[in-house]
């Protein structure tokens, strides 16, 4: 694997890969999650490209980002074991030049859930991941499930600015409670693992209930939070959305996306099912 740090060596780098060349952006601090887009990238292309890059752009002025999780030196060994090619690995100021002053602003999808909850969010996302395009040039991208608004952002900036990336979701990888993987489940204690279980638990009900013909989007709703509340965890929203355009239904009448954020003492974590 080689290992770059600036946008010209990265460009260096890519111009002796063979294509189809496949991209993972991350923010590091690497698992399970993050290896399933490596393998399916390894299986489709003849390149992988990993980024990793702690965004600043991308959090609040009230999050954590001076505290994310980082470890570069179990990442590259990971990468290595995954048989990635290049692991591009900038730092903010290579990213952010001084005087940076340009933003991506995708529509009324970021205006809802996890953009309402963090204003500002995905202009960093947006931003990041069209600078991460340009660089890279990749023929295909990958994103989670995980982060299902994120992917649906993504799409819809690449449908709308004719960018010539194929953009490939990956499920969601859980860890055998269900909880899902993500690099901010380190900050949970042992009791906030438990906790953090009433958050797949609630997602499972609401696809049973769906499953058993119950379509009233209120009513799945209440008895998540109930769940959710019942195990401590502080919700912050609960959504039952159209799964293209994240528009907020009362009756689940087509495919619908199912998702929520909680706060689990102060880790703030994400998840989400799909119906239909
Ligand atoms: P990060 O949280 O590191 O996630 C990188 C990619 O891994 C995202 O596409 C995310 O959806 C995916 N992912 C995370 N956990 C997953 C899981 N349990 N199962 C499947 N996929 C999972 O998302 C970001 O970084 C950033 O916003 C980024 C896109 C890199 C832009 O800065």
């Amino acid at each position: 694997m080689i290992t770059v740090n600036t946008i010209s060596q990265c460009k260096q780098a890519l111009g002796i890969t063979l294509r189809p060349v496949g991209l993972i952006p991350t923010m590091g601090s690497l698992h399970e999650g993050h290896l399933s887009l490596i393998r399916a990238a390894k299986k489709d292309c003849q390149s992988v490209v990993v980024s990793i890059f702690v965004n600043p752009s991308q959090f609040g002025p009230n999050e954590d980002y001076q505290s994310y999780p980082r470890d570069i030196e179990g990442d590259c060994a990971l990468l290595e074991k995954e048989g990635v090619d290049i692991l591009f690995a900038p730092t903010a100021a290579e990213m952010y030049t001084f005087g940076h002053d340009t933003w991506v602003e995708v529509g009324s999808i970021t205006e809802r859930l996890e953009g309402k909850a963090r204003p500002g969010h995905f202009r960093g996302v947006a931003t990041i991941v069209l600078k991460l395009f340009n660089i890279v040039n990749p023929d295909t991208a990958y994103f989670g499930q995980k982060d299902a608004q994120q992917a649906l952002v993504i799409k819809k900036m690449v449908k709308d600015l004719d960018i010539n990336t194929n953009i490939t979701v990956m499920p969601t990888v859980r860890s055998q409670g269900g909880l899902a993987l993500s690099s901010r489940n380190q900050y949970l204690s042992e009791s906030g693992r438990i906790t953090a279980s009433a958050i797949y638990q609630s997602l499972k009900l609401a696809e049973d209930l769906y499953e058993k013909g119950q379509v009233n989007a209120g009513f799945i709703k209440d008895l998540m939070r109930d769940i959710l509340n019942n195990a401590g965890a502080k919700i912050d929203y609960i959504s039952i959305a159209t799964a293209d355009t994240l528009e907020e239904l009362e009756i689940i009448s087509q495919k619908a996306l199912v998702s929520l954020a909680v706060y689990i003492g102060t880790v703030r974590l994400i998840d989400n099912i799909l119906l239909g």
